[in-house]
């Protein structure tokens, strides 16, 4: 790898990416990094702040909360979504806490200053006992959050100089837009508290290179390349390739929707090409052609997912910079959201969304209940990658361990992940950091490092 030696110059952070193959251990639990984290990446980038179905009526409003700040997303009465600091402008208290409705607006509960869905201030109590200048007309509104929406979700970003959304969510973006995503909704939301940093966490989902040794049941020759050797035996195949769906089902609860397990096992006794590149391919058609058609007769927004694969789009991990991702599986998909709650610990969501006929949506989801990482409710697969992660983030203290060394062929997107970090950290403008969102925001499996322009 001597190129990389020499290709890339560390920008003027601590703990800096030196080579884009090494990371510095401190950049996990270092409190000054954590700060200037909190400082010059989290209010310059776009967050999913909520699903559209936890505001599904006019006047619905949750709390986002990052850091220390919290932001109120409201669903307006004409189904646009704006956003607003969770910030009276009399004494500072948080306006709302949780998620609700509101008929007529907010009331300040301590002193009971009002505002209307447009976060405009409506009444003072005893106005007049203050002076002029502390109740300015518009200087005592809810200050407003940018908020836009794509792919089901809003999202909300501090800086009114970034790039719009969808621009930044590039291309991941466009191919999610390929697999419907805004028409899934919530089948369940599981959430766990990892104590471990945010990257940490991130990082272990984000390569295959751990899939053998963390998850061996999912190593399964038809899906990995490998093939037995002795000749091709069809119908082993179909039962391997059928027994994947299940463990990726049962093991990710949902993450191949049950669904599509059913309907790969009516299937089974499908008569296939003798030789296996065919054999695999028609299977593979095969099952696209009739999750679709099952979706679409029941009446659900279903993306062909033929069509898909045809157009190279049937990827499957997509990361949305810095802390979202969306996994879609045939009819289906699974959505990741990590936030930072100390240097080293961190808010997993874990959300299975599914389609639904119009009108047979489920209702609002509840909050999830926060899990310890260890908790026996938790599906085998997660709680195959969660036995790792406290190890390693206690390994990472050891004196003698100065950085981790990556794989440049199959860990280069943790590589490209730090490195876009950095560039927020180094106060980059958002022109320089947008190429590099885009190199964040595609498949991340297996990829090698990229050049970031920085
Ligand atoms: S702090 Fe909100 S009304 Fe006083
Ligand atoms: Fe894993």
């Amino acid at each position: 790898m001597a190129t990389l030696d020499q290709k890339w110059s560390a920008l003027p952070v601590p703990y800096a990416m030196e080579l884009p193959d090494r990371v510095r251990k401190e950049r996990y639990y270092d409190g000054g990094f954590y700060e200037l984290e909190a400082e010059a990446l989290w209010p310059r980038v776009w967050q999913m702040a909520c699903r559209l179905e936890e505001i599904p009526q006019p006047r619905d409003f949750v709390e986002y909360e990052f850091l220390d700040q919290s932001i109120v997303l409201l669903r307006t009465d004409d189904m646009e979504v704006r956003a607003f600091q969770n910030a009276c402008r009399h004494r500072g208290v948080r306006v709302i806490e949780g998620r609700g409705t509101c008929e007529h607006g907010f009331v300040c509960p301590f002193h009971g200053w009002c505002y209307g869905v447009d976060g405009k201030n409506s009444f003072v109590p005893r106005k007049k006992t203050f002076a002029e200048h502390n109740v300015q007309p518009g200087d005592i509104d809810l200050v407003p959050v940018r908020c836009e929406v794509w792919g089901g979700c809003a999202w909300i970003n501090l800086d009114d100089g970034a790039p719009p959304l969808r621009e930044s969510l590039e291309p991941a973006a466009s191919i999610l837009d390929a697999w419907k995503v805004e028409s899934l909704r919530t089948e369940w939301w599981y959430a766990s508290r990892l104590p471990v940093n945010w990257k940490l966490a991130i990082e272990a989902f984000v390569e295959s290179y751990h899939v053998v040794q963390t998850h061996p049941q999912l190593v399964i020759p038809t899906r990995y390349g490998l093939r037995d050797s002795g000749p091709f035996d069809s119908r082993a195949f179909v039962e391997a390739d059928i027994g994947y769906l299940r463990t990726m089902s049962e093991g990710m609860a949902g993450m191949v929707h049950a669904n599509d397990v059913r309907i790969a096992e009516g299937l089974r006794d499908i008569e296939l090409p003798g030789e296996a590149d065919q054999a695999m391919a028609t299977w593979n058609r095969t099952l696209n052609d009739a999750v679709t058609r099952w979706h679409r007769d029941r009446g659900d927004d279903m993306p062909d997912l033929n069509d898909l694969e045809a157009r190279g789009l049937n990827l499957e991990f997509f990361q949305c910079f810095p802390h979202s991702f969306v996994l879609p599986m045939y009819s289906s998909a699974t959505a990741y959201r990590f936030r930072p709650l100390a240097p080293e610990e961190t808010l997993m969501e874990i959300w299975s969304l599914t389609r639904y006929p119009e009108g047979e949506e489920p209702e609002r989801p509840a909050q999830p209940e926060v899990w310890e990482c260890d908790d026996p409710r938790w599906p085998p697969i997660p709680t195959q990658d969660f036995s790792n992660l406290p190890r390693q983030q206690r390994g990472l203290h050891a004196k003698g361990f100065e950085y981790m060394r990556l794989s440049a062929g199959l860990e280069g997107h943790i590589a490209n992940f730090q490195r876009t970090i950095d560039g927020y950290l180094s106060g980059l403008p958002h022109e320089r950091l947008l190429p590099a969102l885009r190199a964040v925001n595609v498949y991340p499996f297996d990829k090698p490092i990229t050049d970031l322009g920085f």
